[in-house]
């Protein structure tokens, strides 16, 4: 089969992590008989730097002509200042709109050779760390009107409103359920029903739907509490659901326990067209340009591509087998070379290139 992906190398480390994602997809390729066509565009800062809009036209043309994109990373401190518009950000939370993107999914899962990595104390660890954060992309606090920052009594005010609509709820509500329905049959949804009346529907919406899904036990936690539940035992947890804001906390926080940002990939999807495929790290503008990068984020983000937009599961498979060995080869790069134990033997320190040179040997 013949794919095109639309690549959105981006900003910082974003061009480096996504040449060797490429590498790795180039190899898949020949492995298993598909043609991977790339257009490539740009998005984020460098995007603001060549034609003054984080996400040109040209650019969402061809995501919206392609089969999925894949994305690296985008903003640093560069166009910090700039007015919101011009954000890098901005553009990434427009591209999530327009390609409809409402649902979010971000695994945190503990490679078992990186164990020692993780913040957490051995005995949480042991318990099992895998716990998959569906958040709703599309609407909450980052899109809800009105807003801004606006005169009143003499001084500043800002105000955003979060809000969602009752569709809204129900939708993400049925792809946490569907995704508990294919894990550990477990659904926990986050919100603040407690003080919000935005998390009281949500809450409300979230039991209607569960009635369609009888065979997932659902629980309810507050936001406050569910960060804390995090921390002091992740293994409760099968699938969380929750709303853009919670969801983008909740999942740094996840990401955390693991140890390793470095490690984590994303998928955003909506009912149809092409998904969004990223590492859920940042553009690392401190170390971008130095080959210090790990790639394994953005190259498991591509087996999220495989598996859920092309359904290629044995390609995905094969991928997260080759991250599985280079691990086992004790290939380190930075980021989880740092937080290993004091004991480093066995383990080697490598670059970016290096990590991308492992996994495509290892496919081979
Ligand atoms: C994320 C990021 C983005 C978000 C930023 C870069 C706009 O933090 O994907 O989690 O807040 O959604
Ligand atoms: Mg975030």
């Amino acid at each position: 089969m013949n794919y095109t992906i639309c690549l959105l190398p981006g900003d910082g480390i974003g061009p480096e992590i996504m040449a060797q994602a490429v590498r790795v997809l180039n190899v898949v390729g020949q492995k298993f008989g598909h043609t991977f066509t790339y257009t490539e565009a740009l998005a984020g800062g460098c995007a603001i730097d060549a034609v003054g809009d984080p996400l040109p036209e040209a650019t969402l043309a061809a995501c919206k002509a392609s089969d999925a994109v894949l994305l690296g990373a985008v903003g640093g401190p560069k166009w910090d200042n700039l007015p919101r518009h011009q954000r890098a950000e901005t553009g990434l939370l427009k591209l999530r709109k327009e390609l409809n993107c409402f649902a979010n999914f971000r695994p945190a899962t503990l490679f078992p050779q990186l164990a020692s990595a993780s913040y957490l104390r051995p005995d949480i660890v042991s318990k099992g760390l895998d716990v998959l954060v569906v958040r709703e992309l599309t609407g909450c606090v980052y899109f809800g009107q009105p807003k801004g920052i606006v005169e009143e009594n003499g001084e500043r005010m800002g105000f955003n409103t979060m809000r969602y609509t009752e569709s809204e709820v129900r939708r993400i509500a049925k792809v946490g359920f569907e995704a508990a329905r294919k894990r550990g049959k477990r659904l926990c949804s986050v919100d603040k029903a407690n003080v919000l009346d935005v998390s009281q529907l949500w809450r409300d919406v979230v039991m209607e739907v569960h009635k369609d899904y009888p065979d997932v036990e659902l629980t309810h936690m507050y936001v406050d509490n569910a960060a804390m539940q995090l921390v002091r035992d992740p293994s409760q947890f099968d699938v969380i659901v929750t709303g853009n804001l919670f969801g983008d906390i909740l999942s740094d926080a996840a990401a955390a326990i693991t140890g390793s940002i470095g490690m984590l990939p994303s998928a955003s999807v909506g009912e149809s067209g092409p998904g969004i495929y990223e590492p859920i790290h940042g553009s690392a503008p401190d170390i971008a340009g130095q080959d210090k990068a790990n790639p394994l984020a953005t190259i498991l983000s591509v087996a999220m591509m495989l598996r859920f937009a092309l359904n290629l599961e044995a390609e995905a498979a094969a991928i997260e087998g080759a991250v599985s060995a280079v691990l086992d080869q004790g290939l380190r790069t930075g980021d989880i070379y740092q937080s290993a134990p004091s004991d480093t033997s066995g383990l080697t320190l490598v670059g970016c290139t290096a990590m991308g040179d492992a996994v495509v040997a290892a496919l081979q």
